[in-house]
């Protein structure tokens, strides 16, 4: 079958790829514990669930504008000025099928061929992979796990050439969960002001994040950044609704408008009954994500002791998302596994925990455990870890 040299560029998604299979571990009557998700184990609230109820009885099944309704305009703007004080018009607002969706218009938009994408590393998978879809040059950064899996300002700055024409910042980070302090996202923001190409900030983490920080938005540190930066959000970690598919970017109008256009010539807008469920997300009450986060501190704590007490494992304490990354350089050799991906393989078949390896994270001595996942779940998985790396 003749496919296109486009698809050939890229990888299947590889956390899809381990849910998938632990769902055809389980469809066997394998009992798998699933450390893969890369979304919360919490219900979508129920005022968000109630406003898409009322939508469906009030009939709104019908094509809205293409970047999204002004009401859900109206409640994304809402949500940029009180929680991260930037104003936006409603032309520098554009809604799409989820956060993902949003990175992938937005490269589609601004990427020629021989254009540079700046990724800083360990970085979530689909970076590299909408960069190449765009035809252009994934860069990877490397952050040092000595430094917390955080860059310096001068280490990405010599990143950056005459072909970079995009940056990514995503703080708290998945992978690593690592998160910049407002200081660093200062001396950052200095350094990418002056640079000609897009400074992307993914915030899907934002509001998870354990270190008692909420620092200012980098566009605010230095609002240089303003004329040539994109906020890249979603509902999906924020309030429990990964599968309801809605994200949104904030950024220059022209932009907006060349991402919006794009739009209307594949999914058009994001499902309408999803907008008005989105919107009741963004500008209803907030009261029920404090306990979601204070659940994933305790669940992050037990992991890293769990991880601690682990001949040859080591982790940096994340200070954000939901996700460990985890040093398995010291296991690889008893476990026979050359890197992080095959001894995922081993941990699914042997111990019966499905987790992701590093390697299309761009760290093949690492894995990635995710504790969206209940106490119960946890505890019995990380058993199962220590006694098959007690038995190899
Ligand atoms: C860093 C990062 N950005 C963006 C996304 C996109 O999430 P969604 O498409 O569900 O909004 C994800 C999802 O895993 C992510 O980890």
């Amino acid at each position: 079958m003749r496919l296109s040299d486009r698809i050939a560029t890229v990888r299947p998604s590889a956390t899809l790829a381990v849910t998938a299979k632990v769902l055809e571990l389980k469809a066997e009557g394998r009992e798998v514990i699933g450390f893969g998700a890369g979304e919360p184990d919490f219900r979508t609230w129920p005022h968000v669930c109630e406003a898409a109820h009322q939508a469906i009885d009030r009939g709104e099944f019908y094509y809205t504008a293409v970047g999204g309704t002004p009401d859900l305009k109206k409640a994304i703007r809402t949500k940029l000025a009180r929680d991260n004080q930037l104003e936006y018009a409603d032309k520098e607002v554009v809604a799409s099928c989820g956060g993902k969706h949003t990175l992938y218009n937005l490269m589609q938009v601004t990427l020629n061929p021989g254009d540079e994408v700046v990724i800083p590393g360990p970085y979530w998978v689909s970076y590299r992979d909408m960069a190449l879809l765009a035809g252009a040059e994934p860069k990877v950064v490397m952050a040092r796990e000595e430094s917390g899996f955080l860059l310096s300002p001068e280490e990405l700055a010599a990143a950056v050439t005459d072909r970079t024409r995009m940056i990514i910042i995503n703080s708290p980070s998945n992978p690593t969960g690592a998160a910049y302090s407002e200081a660093s996202l200062q001396s950052l923001a200095s350094v990418l002001a002056d640079k000609d190409c897009w400074v992307v900030c993914d915030d899907v983490y934002e509001f998870i994040r354990y270190d008692g920080e909420s620092p200012r938005h980098m566009l605010n540190l230095e609002p240089r950044l303003r004329e040539h930066a994109v906020v890249v959000n979603s509902v999906s970690k924020t309030y429990a609704m990964t599968g309801w598919r809605l994200g949104y970017a904030a950024g220059p109008a022209p932009l907006v408008k060349a991402m919006t256009t794009l739009q209307g010539q594949s999914t058009t807008n994001p499902t309408s009954i999803v907008q008005v469920a989105a919107g009741a997300a963004l500008s209803g009450p907030q009261d029920e994500l404090q306990p979601m986060v204070e659940e994933f501190k305790r669940r992050r704590d037990y992991v890293c002791d769990r991880i601690g007490t682990i001949d040859g494992l080591s982790v940096v304490v994340p200070q954000g998302a939901f996700y460990v990354f985890v040093n398995v350089a010291g296991v690889l050799e008893r476990a026979g596994a050359a890197d992080g991906d095959e001894l995922a393989l081993k941990l699914l078949e042997g111990a019966g925990v499905g987790l992701v390896g590093g390697n299309d994270f761009g760290s093949p001595a690492h894995v990635r455990i995710s504790y969206a996942t209940s106490m119960e779940q946890l505890e019995r998985g990380f058993d199962n870890i220590e006694a098959w790396l007690k038995s190899v």
